[in-house]
C-alpha cells in the first residue's frame, strides 16, 4: 500500500518536472525566435591611432541575452563583439562611481541605469561632458581629483599633536551625526560637476558641486576645527560663487543627493562669516 502511494508520488513529480522542462523549452524557443535587438551609438576615440577623429560607432545587443543595465550591454559588447571598446567600471552596484558617463543625454552610472527597451530608439553613450577624454568613454579625472585634494577632505583638529592622531575616537552627538546624512553618501562620480554649465566654462577655478558638497560636509562636522579656514580658502569670486543655482547637479545625481542645496548653505555660512569678519575688522 505504502509503496503504491510512493510510486504515485514519484509519477506526479515526474509529470511536474516534465511540464517544467516543456515550459523552459518553449521559452527558449520563443527567445530564439524573437531577438530583441537594441542599438547603441557609442563615442569612440583612440589617441594611439594617429589622426583618429572622435566618432559614434553603432553596436547591436540582443536584450534576451543581456542583463538589464547599460553596463551589462557594454560588457557584452566588449566581451563578444569589440574588445577595443574602453570604459571604466568596478563595483557594478553604484558604489565606486567609476562607470559614470552620459547615457541618452543624462549623466549617470552605467551600472544602475536600465537599458531603454524601446528597440526603435538608438541609445547614445558619451563620456562625461566637457572633460578631456583619455580614450572612448574614459574621461580624464585629474583636475576633479586635484580639486578634491585641495579642500583637504578629512578631519582637522587644532588641539593635540600629529602623534596623537588616531589614538582616540572623537565623539559626536546623534543630532550632529545626522547633519552629515545626504552628504557623506557621495561617491565622487562627478556626474553633477560635469552637468553644471558653470563648471564646463570655469573648471580650472570653480570647484563644482561635487567638491563643494564635500567642503560643506567638513564645514558642518561638529568634530572639525577648521570651518573658518575652509571658508577663507573659498573666499574669491570663482570657487563657490560661480554657482548660479541652475540645479542641473541635483537633477542628475544618481545617488539622489542635493549638491545644489549644500552650495546654498555654504553661501549662507560664508555671508555670516563675512559679516563677522567685517565686524571684527571694524571693532579693531
Ligand atoms: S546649482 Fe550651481 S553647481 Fe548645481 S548645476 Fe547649477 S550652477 Fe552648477
Ligand atoms: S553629489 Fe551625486 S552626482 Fe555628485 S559626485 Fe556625489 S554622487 Fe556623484
Ligand atoms: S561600476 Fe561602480 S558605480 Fe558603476
Amino acid at each position: 500500500m505504502a509503496s503504491s502511494r510512493g510510486l504515485a508520488k514519484l509519477k506526479s513529480m515526474q509529470n511536474a518536472f516534465g511540464l517544467l522542462q516543456a515550459r523552459f523549452a518553449s521559452t527558449a524557443a520563443a527567445t530564439q525566435a524573437a531577438p530583441q535587438n537594441k542599438k547603441f551609438a557609442i563615442y569612440r576615440w583612440d589617441p594611439e591611432k594617429p589622426g583618429d577623429k572622435p566618432k559614434l560607432q553603432n553596436y547591436e545587443v540582443d536584450l534576451n541575452e543581456c542583463g538589464p543595465m547599460v553596463l551589462d550591454a557594454l560588457i557584452k559588447i566588449k566581451n563578444e563583439d569589440d574588445p577595443t571598446l574602453t570604459f571604466r567600471r568596478s563595483c557594478r552596484e553604484g558604489i565606486c562611481g567609476s562607470c559614470a558617463m552620459n547615457i541618452g543625454g543624462i549623466n549617470t552610472l552605467a551600472c544602475t541605469c536600465k537599458i531603454d527597451e524601446n528597440l526603435g530608439k538608438t541609445t547614445p553613450i558619451y563620456p562625461l561632458p566637457h572633460m578631456y577624454v583619455v580614450k572612448d568613454l574614459v574621461p580624464d579625472m585629474n583636475n576633479f581629483y586635484a580639486q578634491y585634494t585641495s579642500i583637504e577632505p578629512y578631519l582637522k583638529k587644532k588641539s593635540g599633536s600629529e602623534a596623537d592622531i588616531g589614538k582616540e575616537s572623537y565623539l559626536q552627538s546623534i543630532e550632529d551625526r545626522a547633519k552629515l546624512d545626504g552628504l557623506y553618501e557621495c561617491i565622487l562620480c562627478a556626474c553633477c560637476s560635469t552637468s553644471c554649465p558653470s563648471y564646463w566654462w570655469n573648471s580650472d577655478k570653480y570647484l563644482g558641486p561635487a567638491v563643494l558638497m564635500q567642503v560643506y560636509r567638513w564645514m558642518i562636522d561638529s568634530r572639525d576645527d577648521y570651518t573658518a579656514e575652509r571658508m577663507a580658502f573659498m573666499e574669491d569670486s570663482f570657487s563657490v560663487y560661480r554657482c548660479h543655482t541652475i540645479m542641473n547637479c541635483t537633477k542628475t545625481c544618481p545617488k539622489g543627493l542635493n549638491p545644489g542645496l549644500a552650495i546654498g548653505e555654504i553661501k549662507k555660512m560664508m555671508a555670516k562669516y563675512n559679516a563677522k569678519e567685517s565686524l571684527a575688522a571694524i571693532s579693531h
